[in-house]
């Protein structure tokens, strides 16, 4: 097991490693550089259907559930085309109002969710333009669409999701760059997003190289029993998954919230010294955040602040701070939620957890 595990003590920290090339391969030749779009070999049917489409609908469960969120936001502001995302276990219990004009996109890691799969055969069953987005080859839910995009992210085989997530974000980022040239995203812009998603790998491995200084922040927060994670925008989804991340290897009480929200309930919680973890990337969304932020200090929170690097705005409100290097809004998201996972993963360790199989959850869960 030693030897599988490449080195690495766990394999959440050897899949955290393994990124850059992870999303390398989810990446390559998936980008047109030359028409400022991408190639989904999953999505080819004619343009003409795909600019006729009228709402993207994406459905998963945990993880691939916090990715599709972000897929939300990059398809609205990419695609210019109404997105929502819908919690698998719902899905079919309420009425999805849907037709051959709605585009679902099924997101699993393992493909083998029962959940997700029973989405997937409602949504077909109502006639829509079904698609997957899964990383394991063959699997049930991939036979179901018939249709999809592979995640190419390789094996995970630690029970928190890691590079699956990431992958996830960026071929999502690839659909909506898909859709969007087809619409009204222009060449122009194409191009620079295309170039953006590209370098996500080594966005990604800037943030790995941090190790050992996200490894010393996490040593301030590994006695807190509870700790909050904020965001707006495509951020807020990252709060979430940072969240959960944190409570499933740390058991850590986190509580994910959009930034504005925390002030109609939950921050009756904070009290001098308890964590909040603050995702404040640049953005449209940061200057609200870092006014958030400001609300939690007034109560004595100790801030931890991911903030884009040479950012002295963000930093100077922020107790402690890891930054990730400077990117489009939403590609951002895959660097920032990597130095989350860095994060968790250092708290968890030095709490001595079994940080590959958390007590009472199961790598793919196949009873609804
Ligand atoms: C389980 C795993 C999570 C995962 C979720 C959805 O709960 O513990 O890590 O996000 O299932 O799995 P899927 O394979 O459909 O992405």
């Amino acid at each position: 097991a030693a030897a599988e595990k490449g080195g690495f003590e766990h394999f959440m920290l050897k899949e955290i490693h393994e990124q850059p090339e992870a999303l390398a391969n989810a990446i390559r030749g998936r980008l047109d550089l030359h028409l400022g779009s991408s190639v989904l070999a999953g999505m080819s049917t004619s343009q003409r259907e795909l600019a006729e489409l009228v709402r993207v609908v994406m459905v998963g469960c945990g993880t691939s559930l916090h990715a599709a969120m972000v897929g939300e936001y990059a398809f609205e502001d990419i695609a210019d085309i109404n997105a929502e995302v819908q919690q698998a276990a719902e899905f079919r219990y309420r009425n999805p109002i849907m037709g051959s004009r709605d585009f679902v996109v099924a997101i699993s890691q393992s493909g083998e969710t029962a959940d997700t799969l029973a989405a997937v055969k409602e949504a077909h069953q109502k006639g829509a333009f079904v698609m997957s987005l899964v990383n394991v080859v063959g699997s049930t839910i991939a036979r179901e669409t018939g249709r999809g995009v592979y995640l190419h992210a390789g094996p995970e085989i630690s029970v928190a999701s890691t590079k699956a997530f990431t992958c996830q974000v960026s071929v999502l980022l690839m659909m909506a760059l898909k859709l969007g040239r087809g619409r009204r995203f222009s060449r122009e812009e194409g191009l620079k997003l295309a170039h953006d998603i590209g370098s996500i790998p080594l966005l990604v491995e800037r943030v790995i190289a941090k190790e050992h200084i996200i490894a010393k922040i996490a040593e301030d927060y590994v006695d807190n029993e509870h700790a909050f994670f904020i965001g707006r925008g495509p951020m807020y989804p990252v709060a979430l998954e940072g969240a959960l991340k944190l409570k499933e290897i740390s058991y850590i009480h986190a509580e994910g919230y959009h930034a504005a929200e925390l002030k109609h309930g939950p921050i009756a919680l904070l009290q001098p010294g308890t964590p909040v973890i603050a995702v404040a990337c640049e953005g449209p969304a940061k200057d609200k955040t870092l006014g958030n932020v400001e609300e939690c200090r007034a109560r004595g929170a100790r801030i931890l602040g991911i903030v884009t690097e040479g950012d002295t705005d963000a930093e100077e409100v922020m107790d402690d701070y890891i930054s990730i290097p400077r990117t489009h809004p939403l590609v951002a998201t895959v660097p920032a939620v990597v130095a989350l996972q860095i994060f968790s993963y250092h708290v968890a360790r030095l709490r001595g957890c079994e940080i590959d199989q958390p007590r009472n959850l199961a790598k793919s869960v196949t009873v609804e």
